[in-house]
């Protein structure tokens, strides 16, 4: 289903208790850049895992436009890309479209920054609403133009046209906000500048980007210091195509275990899950809430962590978040909220200004939606602030509207999560988006026991 058909909603019921192991998709972000440098490099790059979401379809699609090869085999489910080598690729001969995928529209701009060619790129109307000032400001410094529409107000939104350097510049940039696009965009159109391009962050963010790019044999220099890193890319290296394993990704994992902790009586497991340090912001606060949550056969998978994690229902207590763990739980917010709906006391959750420009407004999307399920919630600046109900909150009241979606896949699956465990349904508006990155959620939870209904309640 793709976000643009017409929306098709759901309702989630609360009914017996969730039990199994399962395994969620591959990481997206990982899934993005094995099929950008794999179109890159030279030579065969091999992806097990690859995430078939369709913001990842999109991606590939987008470097096939730009003459990389890229195919899976129906018999394996392997993926495997052939390279144009760096500097190869070709100027596409129509519109990029990352249709709902910010990461993929980010990212690629910074590789296209690079190469000499003209591309234009455009979204689905979720993605035309984000800012993308934020990756053209850095890459007009390394010598990119961009042509975009929003400028008679100040912003840059897609459709955007790029015209790459012919000759890029290599910068230093201190990231003006903690993220990890913007980081790997100017490091994506670094490949193609000579000398070192240095991104310095106060924060740390996912570094999904620095550990596949050396692994396809890129050279990195990472320096912390007082918590500031200082990460130099030594431009134009020979990258040579790999194997990469994609683990499961923690971000979609967050909705089962969710789902298990507040379903009462459930136990469940969500097997082969990326357990990368600065993406588990979200198990480590579920943990401080009191969660049974354990982790088992921690192990490496391609230089990336990954584990078993197992739930237990029971009860939560609320927890003050720091807004210094947002870059490592910065997806995991509207199942947070959902999750401290539950809880016993008030959560805080600190600064999360970013939440306002992800898929949706996501910052009052949550609010308005848990509003609508009866739970006392309030928005406080960039603070999210919710009472726990100390066990279900009551759900939605009948004629209540749908929860509105957005086209923001985390939003729907968050609010079915929260059906799934509040005293009355919870609906929403459009299960759509959930293919970008969780293309059988549905699947998965029935498989759990979950009462998900598509259609109309
Ligand atoms: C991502 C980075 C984050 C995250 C997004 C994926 C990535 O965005 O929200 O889902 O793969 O680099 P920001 O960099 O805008 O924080």
């Amino acid at each position: 289903m793709s976000a643009a058909s017409p929306p098709t909603p759901a309702v989630a019921r609360r009914g017996a208790s969730l039990s199994g192991a399962i395994a969620v998709p591959g990481d997206k972000s990982i899934s993005h850049r094995a099929l950008m440098l794999g179109g890159l490099a030279v030579g065969e790059t091999v992806v097990h895992g690859l995430l078939e979401g369709e913001d990842v379809l999109r991606t590939a699609a987008a470097m096939r436009q730009m003459g990389a090869e890229i195919s899976k085999d129906d018999a394996t489910g392997i993926w495997r890309a052939r390279g144009r080598g760096l500097g190869g690729l070709v100027e596409p001969a129509d519109v990029l479209d990352l249709g709902n995928a910010g990461t993929g529209a980010r990212l690629l701009m910074g590789l296209v920054a690079g190469h000499n060619f003209v591309s234009v790129f455009t979204g689905d109307a979720s993605l035309r609403r984000r800012p993308m000032g934020r990756i053209t400001a850095p890459l007009t410094q390394m010598g990119a133009r961009f042509v975009a529409r929003g400028a008679a107000d100040g912003k840059v939104l897609l459709p955007l046209t790029v015209i790459g350097a012919a000759a890029p510049i290599p910068i230093e940039y201190a990231l003006p906000v903690p993220s990890a696009q913007v980081k790997s965009a100017v490091l994506l159109a670094g490949l193609s500048a000579p000398g070192q391009t240095i991104v310095v962050e106060k924060e740390p963010t996912r570094d999904h980007s620095e550990r596949m790019l050396r692994h396809f044999g890129a050279t990195l220099d990472v320096r912390e210091e007082n918590g500031v890193s200082r990460i130099a890319l030594t431009g134009q290296p020979e990258l040579s195509g790999c194997t990469i394993h994609v683990p499961g990704d923690p971000s979609s994992a967050a909705f089962p275990v969710v789902a298990g902790l507040i379903v009462p009586g459930s136990e469940l497991t969500v097997r082969n899950v990326g357990l990368n340090a600065r993406r588990t912001g979200l198990y480590q606060t579920l943990r401080e809430m009191g969660a049974t949550l354990d982790i088992g056969d921690r192990r490496e998978a391609a230089g990336e962590e990954v584990g078993d994690i197992h739930v237990r229902a029971g009860t939560l207590v609320g927890v003050d978040v720091p807004a210094a763990r947002a870059p490592s739980m910065i997806d995991e917010y509207p199942i947070l909220a959902v999750a401290a709906s539950f809880a016993r006391g008030r959560t805080i959750m600190r600064g999360l200004g970013e939440l306002r420009v992800k898929e949706s407004d996501r910052l009052s999307a949550v609010a308005r939606g848990l509003a609508a399920c009866g739970v006392e919630v309030r928005i406080d600046g960039d603070d999210l602030i919710v009472e726990g109900c100390d066990g279900a909150p009551p759900g939605m009241a009948p004629g209540t509207p749908a929860i509105a979606t957005h086209l923001d896949h985390r939003i729907a699956m968050s609010f079915l999560v929260m059906g799934l465990a509040s005293r009355q349904a919870v609906s929403i508006d459009d299960i759509g988006a959930i293919a970008t990155s969780f293309p059988n959620f549905l699947a998965l939870m029935a498989e759990l026991g979950g009462d998900i209904v598509v259609g109309h309640a």
